[in-house]
């Protein structure tokens, strides 16, 4: 999975496509890579890396380039060197091709290129598409990459340039996303992989359906079908202008995203709350109260930190709305028997809407006549065009790899479901103004939990050496412990286990030790005292314990070598400050440890291949 972007324009567009580029970085910075027209000759620059560290290098090279495609890897096939870094020329140096997704057939198409003496340089699955294009070129481009793309297995976004078509890009994608784009104020005409990379304009945008292949010249855009008939595209409106992506002062964009999180909860429930705590609603929803009334059962499907907010979903759903909830790994759930039925809700949570296998998943839920919900934080996303209906996080853009405030509106807004659910099935003894209150309550407990920065700070440095921890929890406190083991490991590549606290005996327990902390959360009330129990049989092995629990007790402080102390809630909403105290736990760790916190390694924010 990789970020694509492209753009025509009447003055250089170097320096548009870097900006393009660097916001497509979440998607894959194993190397970059820009390719343009100058009057007379293809112009090819690309580097293993990522382009903010070269940005300055390229803006010092002299070159006016009328239109471009640039390419950020994050790589499948091939190391990341510069060989193997988009975009990629066929032998004839004739057309430079960028792609995002993967070719399974790529072997099969290689080996007859070769058979007919194209020889290859790379170890990309993305070379055999621009051979193949060139292989069938006879005069006509836009039919020679029809040709070539028929031929493929798999999925792609792509976009190629040819030195003889000095005014025209082409593009094509299947399964894997491609927004284009009229700046018609400026006579620009762009492409790429996120909508979100157009940051600051104000433009008419649309998507290219599987299949459809896109001319672009300087002067308009023609879209066809896979029989290269014209089609009518629907373009919208999209303003970007008031978006911005800056760190506001912070050394990183995680550490802003995290003390966004007061405002970003507050976002997710803002305006769904109705008649003085006694009601939830939500814009836009369109399954019906009769429908969700006799639902049978809840299948939410998610990937990585979005599959933690499905786990908290289930157990929340179950205790408040008494309806039977999977939580489902996107992934998995696509490799089993699926008995889902009309009667059934899908719910498929995602931060970016583009998981690839969540968006798989989806369609082949699709075919089973569900519904499908879908909790996504951004909008024009791939997934709010295949649900049936759907609710924003409203969490605003982020940036960093490491999910945080997604994280917890998505928890806001899964809780607030919940209740509308419950509400709806006439659950007795729902105290529904309560559990609103509580809500209400949490922005200014996270800013408490946010004021224990220099406390965590100095944990941070005690607790950095380490090489592995355990994670435990119970009950909602579980859920916050995947979700901080997954913060730990994909920042500080600290090895990081997270388990039921009650399931360490059965195995784990082996592992325990004096060089073996465990991270202990205790904020949920109902398992406070099992907590303590088990965190005795820890002790009794030695292993170093810091506890993050909401109430005081002499027992804790006896038992843990170290306790953060969170403000209290309900064992609902727990799992907010004690999420907001792990990532600022993973956030130092990370720094004492100086990875690179916004990209760590082998990472990218929106992964868009299986
Ligand atoms: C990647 C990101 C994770 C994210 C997961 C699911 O692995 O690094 O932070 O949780 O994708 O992404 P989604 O956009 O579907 O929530």
């Amino acid at each position: 999975m990789c970020g694509i972007f492209g753009l025509i324009s009447k003055k250089n567009v170097l320096k548009s496509c870097i900006n393009g580029l660097k916001l497509l970085e979440y998607r894959g910075y194993d190397s970059f890579g820009i390719a343009g027209l100058t009057k007379d000759n293809m112009f090819l620059y690309k580097k293993p890396g990522k382009i903010s560290l070269l940005e300055e290098n390229l803006k010092n090279i002299k070159v006016h380039l009328s239109l471009a495609i640039g390419h950020t890897r994050w790589a499948t096939h091939g190391k990341p060197t510069k060989l193997n870094a988009h975009p990629h020329m066929d032998h004839k140096s004739s057309i430079a091709l960028v792609h995002n997704g993967i070719i399974e057939n790529f072997d099969e198409i290689k080996k007859m290129l070769i058979s007919k003496n194209i020889h290859f340089q790379t170890d990309t699955d993305t070379e055999v598409i621009v051979q193949l294009i060139t292989y069938y070129y006879k005069n006509d481009l836009i039919k020679a990459t029809k040709k070539a793309l028929n031929k493929l297995i798999g999925s792609y976004a792509i976009a190629l340039i040819h030195k003889d078509y000095p005014n025209q890009i082409i593009a094509s994608s299947k399964e894997s996303p491609l927004a284009i784009a009229i700046d018609e104020k400026k006579d620009e005409m762009l492409i790429s992989s996120d909508p979100n990379a157009f940051l600051g304009k104000d433009l008419n945008i649309t998507f290219l359906s599987n299949n459809e292949i896109a001319l672009i010249t300087n002067k308009k855009i023609n879209i066809y079908s896979n029989t290269l008939n014209l089609l009518n595209k629907k373009y919208e409106r999209f303003n970007s202008k008031k978006i911005s992506a800056n760190k506001n002062g912070y050394e990183h964009y995680m550490l802003k995203e995290i003390y966004e999180q007061p405002i970003t909860i507050q976002k997710a429930y803002f305006g769904r709350i109705l008649d003085f705590n006694k009601k939830v609603e939500f814009e836009d929803f369109n399954l019906s109260k009769n429908y969700l009334q006799n639902l049978n059962h809840i299948f939410i499907l998610a990937c990585g930190t979005s599959y933690h907010a499905a786990l908290y979903a289930k157990y929340l759903i179950e205790d408040l709305a008494k309806t039977h909830v999977f939580a489902e790994i996107a992934s998995e759930m696509r490799m089993k028997e699926l008995l889902i039925t009309n009667k059934d809700l899908a719910i498929a949570i995602s931060q970016s809407g583009e998981t690839a296998d969540t968006l798989l998943a989806t369609k082949l839920i699709k075919n089973y006549d569900s519904n499908i919900l879908a909790i996504i934080n951004k909008t024009n996303s791939t997934l709010s065009r295949e649900a049936t209906s759907y609710i924003f996080v409203k969490a605003g853009p982020e940036f960093s790899v490491c999910s945080t405030k997604a994280f917890t509106s998505q928890i806001t807004v899964m809780y607030l479901f919940a209740i509308y659910l419950a509400s709806i099935k006439k659950i007795d003894k729902l105290n529904t103004s309560l559990l609103l209150k509580e809500l209400k309550k949490i922005p200014s407990k996270i800013k408490k939990v946010l004021k224990l920065a220099p406390q965590i700070k100095i944990l941070a440095k005690k607790y950095s050496k380490y090489e592995k921890f355990f994670f435990l929890g119970r009950n909602y406190m579980y859920v916050a412990a995947l979700e901080a083991a997954l913060k730990l490991k994909e920042i500080s590549y600290i090895n990081a286990n997270a388990y039921p606290a009650g399931e360490l005996k059965h195995g784990p327990l082996a592992l325990a030790c004096e060089d073996h902390p465990v991270i202990a959360f205790l904020s949920n009330e109902k398992t406070y005292d099992k907590m303590l129990s088990n965190l005795m049989e820890i002790k009794a092995r030695n292993a170093p314990i810091l506890a993050i629990a909401s109430k005081k007790s002499k027992a804790i402080e006896d038992i843990a070598d170290d306790v953060i102390y969170l403000p209290k809630t309900i064992d609902e909403l727990s799992i907010l400050p004690s999420s907001v105290a792990s990532q600022l736990l993973a956030y130092y760790i990370a720094k004492e440890r100086k990875t690179d916190i916004d990209q760590p390694r082998n990472l990218a924010k929106s992964v868009t291949v299986e």
